[in-house]
């Protein structure tokens, strides 16, 4: 019997979307190099290879490689093995983590050989890849024709539409992911301050945040995210009986795909402050015990505690402007990205990829995929007219959210840098006129004049 396609690498990833293949009349043939975990496949009813070049043996023509493998060396170690047993037309699925810049130097090689190859976003995590995940595509357009139905079938759906779809050559696909988990930090994080501000500011308990959370996720802030958060502040920790939170320790770690978003903002020169926070205060909350040792002494801030009735729907139309802030900043990271590798990637069409199946699934991504389609070409998706709208009636609510924060010392890095981001970008004049002058005082930088064209210094000389 020949199989359709070869899963390499049986992790989490790998077994589950194996199953769900399986479920769905696909015919994979798996291997790993764990003997146990090719057992427990077994045991599964996945049929396995004893190694690599039986797993390829067993294959149908072209011959498709899907490797589930932690991103890094060991994926460039997997496809030096597998060259010598492919030929032209065969393609080779990375649906790893995989850094994009990586991506574009493995789809460079294997292209000279005629072997198609195409860097996988998937998002979802375990019970995605069992029952539905997302995939974003990048490669050549080709192989990912050879290889769409089997992803077509095993993918989420939104409104009827598979979560799967080609965002443009090579690298395009995992620099989705890594935007992705750029916009997941962000928006994590966000929801775990606005906890914090009901928690510690006014006294809710873990049921009465899970409930408001609860209410929230049935209107426009519904999300996975804040539907899990609703469901772990209701969990108690089976080996204490307390709330589960509370034994939960505060420094949070990382894989790495979203500082690879701070980097890659920060390289293409697009202000994405709130995917970067999202990544800073996870290093601030790793500092454990600076943070302790720092801590006694700190001055206390003294407010008064805040009526919950008049300031629970504040926090809620926050946390929508905040998301907006932080949803608007990965796809100007994505755009940026596009333009200088030349995707033409499809930004609505990534949006639509985002509806199901992954982390970040929100249902503000239905107003992103008409937004982004018709963009203002002056003033982008915040000035399309229904983000303009929300944004203009729940700026005063991020504003008072931010500042009752500040004033009663609880750090909310995220909402704060998309108020400030926010602010910024709908300000026809900034203050930087003056770093302008600045630059041409101590270093004849020059300037540019709101009254006339060309380059002058501060002194009304010519440059
Ligand atoms: C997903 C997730 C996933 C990611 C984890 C861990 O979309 O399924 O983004 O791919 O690896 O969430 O990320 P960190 O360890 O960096 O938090």
């Amino acid at each position: 019997m020949s199989f359709d396609l070869a899963i390499v690498g049986l992790g989490v990833i790998g077994a589950n979307l194996a199953l769900n293949m399986l479920e769905h009349g696909i015919r994979p043939v798996c291997f790993d190099q764990a003997p146990c975990k090719l057992d427990r496949c077994r045991r599964e009813g996945v049929a396995v290879a004893e190694s690599l070049e039986a797993a390829v043996s067993r294959l149908s023509r072209p011959r498709i490689l899907l490797l589930c493998l932690p991103a890094g060396p060991t994926v460039d170690h997997v496809i030096r093995r597998l060259r010598p047993l492919l030929e032209a037309g065969d393609v080779i699925v990375d649906a790893g983590n995989s850094h994009f810049a990586d991506t574009m130097k493995r789809a460079r090689e294997l292209q000279t050989v005629g072997i198609g190859f195409v860097g996988l976003g998937l998002s979802g995590g375990a019970s995605g890849a069992r029952h539905g995940a997302s995939f974003m595509a990048g490669g050549s357009s080709a192989a990912w024709r050879t290889v769409r139905p089997y992803f077509l079938a095993v993918a989420a759906r939104a409104e009827g539409r598979p979560c799967a779809a080609w965002l443009g050559p090579d690298g395009a696909g995992h620099f989705a992911k890594m935007v992705h988990n750029g916009i997941e930090y962000a928006l994590m994080e966000l929801i775990a301050e606005v906890h914090a501000f009901l928690e510690r500011l006014l006294g809710y308990g873990p049921e009465e945040a899970a409930a408001l959370f609860g209410r929230w996720n049935e209107g426009e802030l519904g999300s996975y995210l804040l539907e899990i958060t609703g469901n772990i502040l209701r969990r108690d920790d089976p080996i204490t009986g307390r709330p589960v939170l509370e034994v939960v320790e505060d420094a949070v770690r990382h894989k790495g795909t979203g500082k690879w978003a701070a980097i890659a903002a920060l390289e293409l020169g697009v202000a994405a402050p709130t995917l970067i926070e999202g990544f800073a205060a996870r290093l601030v909350s790793a500092d454990l015990r600076g943070r302790r040792a720092r801590g006694s002494g700190w001055p206390e801030a003294k407010v008064e505690k805040p009526d919950p009735e008049t300031v629970a729907p504040i926090l809620e139309r926050a946390l929508l402007a905040a998301s907006i802030a932080a949803f608007t900043q990965g796809f100007d990271l994505m755009a940026a990205g596009s333009r200088r590798h030349g995707w033409k990637t499809d930004l609505a069409r990534l949006a639509r990829v985002w509806r199901g199946g992954c982390i970040i699934r929100a249902r503000l991504l239905d107003r992103f995929v008409t937004a982004l389609a018709h963009r203002p070409k002056e003033g982008g998706v915040l000035a399309a007219p229904w983000f303009a709208e929300r944004l203009r009636g729940s700026v005063a609510e991020l504003r008072r959210t931010v500042g009752f924060a500040a004033r009663a010392g609880l750090p909310v890095p995220c909402l704060a840098s998309a108020l400030v981001w926010l602010e910024m970008m709908h300000a026809p004049r900034l203050h930087t006129a003056l770093v302008q002058a600045q630059r041409d005082y101590f270093g004849a930088h020059g300037i540019r004049r709101t009254d006339r064209p060309g380059c002058y210094h501060i002194d009304g000389t010519r440059v």
